[in-house]
C-alpha cells in the first residue's frame, strides 16, 4: 500500500506542467529558485570571505558604507523584480478566456469531490465523483464550493490551488495541453481524512471526451442476469439508497457519490483504492477500517447479498 501511495504521488508534479496555467506557475517557481539561489551563493561567499579576513582590518574598511548601501539597493531591485514577475503571473492566471470554455462545477465534501457538468438541460446533467474528464486544448471554467468545511482544489500539473468555501462560489479555469491522468489532492486541512481526499483529472482527445460524456449522460445499465437483478434488489432494499443515487432506479440519495456510472471510474473512495471487485467489497463491508471517520457506515451483508451487489455495481459502466 505504501509503495502504491508513492507511485500515486509521483503522478502529480508542479514541475511537469501540462497546461498554460501550470506552466506560468512553474516558470515563476524556477525564476524564484534561481534568483534566490544566486543571492544565497553570493551572501555565503561574502560570509566565508569575511571569516577569513584579518580582524584588525575589518573596522578600518574605507569602502564599507558604500558596499552596504550598494547591496541594500541591489536587494531592493531584486525584490521589486520578483514582485513584478509575481504580479504578472497572478494577472495572467486570473484572466478567464470566455470563448468556448466548458463549465464544470465541483463541490467539496468530507472527504470526496462531487463533479457536475452543467452545460446541458437538467435531465441530461452529468454528475460524477472524484474523476474529472476534460477535453485537451479547451479551456475549462471550474466553479467550486463546499458542502461542509473549507477544502482546496489542487491539480499541480494543471494549476495552482483554489479554496472551496461553504456558501461561496470561487471560479478558476484550467486547460490541459496534452492527454494524461493528472492526480490532484485536497490542499487544505479539512479533517481526519484530509490526506485521503484525492481526485483525478483525465484529459483526453475531444472525441474520447464526447464519447465519455455521452455514456455518462445515459441512465444506469439495467441488470441482465438473475445475479445482477438480485444485486439491484439488495441495493434498493438496504441503507445504500439513503445516501447514493443511481439514475434510472429508485435510488435518489444525494449526500454521497452518484453511482450511476460507478464502474466507469478508475478509483473509489476519492483516489484511495483501485476500483475492482475486491476493493469494492472491502469498502462496502467496512469502509471505516480503510478511511476511518468517513460518512459511510459498515454494511453487515452476508455473502449471498454481497456477491450479487458487487456484480450489479460492476455493470454500472
Ligand atoms: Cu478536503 Cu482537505
Amino acid at each position: 500500500m505504501s509503495l502504491l501511495r508513492v507511485f500515486a504521488l509521483l503522478q502529480q508534479s508542479m514541475v511537469d506542467p501540462a497546461g498554460p496555467q501550470a506552466a506560468r506557475i512553474a516558470n515563476l517557481g524556477w525564476l524564484l529558485l534561481w534568483v534566490c539561489g544566486a543571492v544565497w551563493v553570493v551572501v555565503a561567499a561574502f560570509l566565508v570571505g569575511g571569516l577569513y579576513r584579518k580582524r584588525e582590518h575589518a573596522s578600518a574598511e574605507p569602502n564599507l558604507p558604500r558596499a552596504v548601501g550598494g547591496s541594500t539597493a541591489l536587494t531592493v531591485v531584486i525584490l521589486l523584480g520578483l514582485l513584478v514577475a509575481s504580479v504578472i503571473t497572478g494577472r495572467a492566471l486570473s484572466t478567464i478566456p470566455a470563448s468556448n470554455a466548458m463549465n464544470v462545477e465541483i463541490t467539496g465534501h468530507q472527504w470526496w469531490w462531487e463533479v457536475e457538468y452543467p452545460d446541458f438541460p437538467p435531465y441530461q446533467r452529468v454528475r460524477t465523483a472524484n474523476e474529472i474528464h476534460i477535453p485537451v486544448g479547451r479551456p475549462v471554467r471550474i466553479k467550486v464550493t463546499s458542502q461542509d468545511v473549507i477544502h482546496s482544489f489542487w491539480a499541480p500539473n494543471l494549476h495552482g490551488k483554489i479554496d472551496l468555501i461553504p456558501g461561496h462560489l470561487n471560479v478558476t479555469w484550467l486547460q490541459a495541453d496534452r492527454p494524461g491522468d493528472y492526480r490532484g489532492q485536497c490542499a487544505e486541512f479539512c479533517g481526519f481524512q484530509h490526506a485521503h481526499m484525492a481526485f483525478h483529472v483525465i484529459a483526453e482527445s475531444p472525441a474520447e471526451f464526447n464519447a465519455w460524456l455521452d455514456r455518462q449522460r445515459q441512465t444506469a445499465a439495467m441488470p441482465q442476469s438473475p445475479d445482477e437483478r438480485k444485486g439491484q434488489e439488495v441495493f434498493l432494499s438496504t441503507a445504500c439508497i439513503v445516501c447514493h443515487a443511481i439514475r434510472g432506479t429508485d435510488a435518489h440519495g444525494a449526500i454521497a457519490p452518484d453511482l450511476t456510472h460507478v464502474a466507469s471510474r478508475r478509483m473509489i473512495a476519492a483516489g484511495t483504492l483501485p476500483n475492482d471487485r475486491d476493493h469494492l467489497s472491502q469498502w462496502i463491508l467496512d469502509s471505516q477500517r480503510i478511511k476511518p471517520g468517513n460518512r459511510m457506515p459498515p454494511m453487515k451483508l452476508q455473502s449471498e447479498q454481497l456477491e450479487p451487489l458487487l456484480s450489479y455495481l460492476q455493470i454500472l459502466k
